[in-house]
């Protein structure tokens, strides 16, 4: 399949010049002038609008979205043991399917392609993203020694199921070190070595979780996986919100990635991860939303604003995380951490995961530095066309691949059981 992407600013220019970007079979052939030749199934004329890669959620839980708004305002081992396991735990497949729908068409409608969504259900989120057309990572979380064994055996069978989908792939995710025995969290890492997938795991996220760990083990939950001997394959740690040094140098010198959650963590009193620390020392720090139960959205263009402005305010300067660093954080980052291969970038030979922004907007004007526009001035309404793996799943506002009323039947349905 041949696209041909007519007059769009890229959001690497200077935001006046438009380009034409050439996509065939997924990946963009050229971006610029199209190739001699170069016969289009399908044309899409951008109108002027600007143009860039599309976001990547690296950390969210999808069929959470239709417990939004039911558990607000609490402390976070209470939000988690009382206001969401209770309901979630009442959930069933279809439900989560739906729920999983849900949040993939707030993140297209926000620009974003690609989710790594980890929990319950991993297979509801895979399908859901089959459905819409998005690209997807699924993770089962899992706990143990109690009913371990009969997770870990459902997780290899949905691994079995969707082996082989398009732009579905998996990682193994034991939940986090306090609902993991020491053993249990040893046996997945091996796990995933014997299957070579990458793991990911809930990462100090609270000050119980650190104050807990020192207390149980004598050091800090890094410490404490790095002692264990868990980080043996390719690992992205969700949150890390509670970090010494020692932790900012243990991440950096295994090769842990980093995936930040800026609204969450605020909204749940957590605080937020040192992003601008652990750029520093050289690990990979990648954004996502977390679930809609905590955020209480799925919108990246606010994590990506949240994440470049916090951390001007803490260090008390404004140079830090300046926003190219920040759409890296939101896009080739995310990738890296996910282990997807060129995906993050709008050059030749990339995947072809495109969003076009409305430029016929107050904020949009002027554009004088395309990156500072998208990080500081867009909310994320501008998204007018949604292309991923070289297919428009969203345009000019509309969802081509699902039906949004029957969506919202279905999620009004569920909000009166759960
Ligand atoms: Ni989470």
């Amino acid at each position: 399949m041949d696209l041909l992407i007519k007059n769009v600013l890229p959001i690497t220019g200077d935001g006046k010049t438009p380009v034409d970007i050439a996509v065939s079979d997924g990946v963009i052939r050229s971006v610029g002038k199209a190739p001699e030749g170069f016969r289009p199934d399908e044309t899409l004329e951008g109108g002027g609008r600007l143009c860039m890669p599309a976001l990547i959620n690296a950390h969210t839980h999808m069929y959470m979205s239709v417990l939004r708004n039911a558990a607000d305002d609490l402390p976070f081992m209470t939000w988690l043991f009382e206001g969401v396991m209770p309901r979630e735990n009442k959930m069933d497949l279809d439900q989560a399917y739906w729920g999983s729908l849900l949040s993939c068409a707030e993140m297209i409608r926000r620009g974003c392609s690609t989710f790594n969504d980890m929990h319950l259900f991993p297979g509801a989120a895979a399908k859901a993203a089959m459905k819409i057309g998005m690209r997807a990572v699924v993770n089962r979380a899992v706990t143990g020694p109690e009913g371990g064994e009969r997770r870990i055996k459902e997780m290899l069978g949905e691994i079995e199921e969707f082996k082989g989908c398009k732009n579905v792939s998996f990682m193994i995710a034991p939940h986090a070190i306090y609902t993991c025995s020491t053993e249990y969290l040893l046996k997945l890492a091996d796990i995933a070595e014997e299957l070579s997938l990458p793991v990911h795991i809930h990462l100090s996220e609270s000050v119980a979780e650190m104050n807990d760990c020192l207390r149980d083990h004598g050091c800090t939950p890094v410490e404490y996986l790095v002692k264990i001997g868990f980080f043996k394959n390719p690992t992205l740690a969700a949150h890390c919100v509670q970090l010494t040094e020692t932790d900012i140098l243990l991440l950096a010198e295994h090769g842990v990635s980093v995936v930040s959650n800026p609204k969450s963590n605020l909204k749940l009193g957590n605080g937020f991860a040192p992003l601008y620390q652990l750029d520093k020392a050289g690990v990979n720090v990648c954004l996502g939303t977390d679930s809609a139960a905590s955020n209480n959205s799925l919108n990246m263009f606010s994590e990506l604003n949240y994440a470049a402005l916090i951390h001007k305010g803490t260090n008390g300067d404004p140079t830090v995380i300046p926003a190219r660093k920040a759409f890296e954080m939101a896009t080739v980052n995310g990738a890296k951490a996910l282990c997807i291969d060129n995906l993050g970038k709008l050059e030749e030979g990339w995947k072809a995961d495109i969003v076009l922004l409305d430029t016929d907007v107050p904020q949009m004007m002027p554009i004088r530095d395309p990156f500072a526009s998208v990080v500081y001035a867009c909310d994320g309404s501008e998204t007018d066309t949604v292309i991923i793996d070289g297919k428009v799943v969203y345009k000019h506002k509309e969802f081509t691949t699902i039906d949004t009323e029957e969506l919202y039947y279905h999620i009004k349905q569920i909000t009166e059981v759960i």
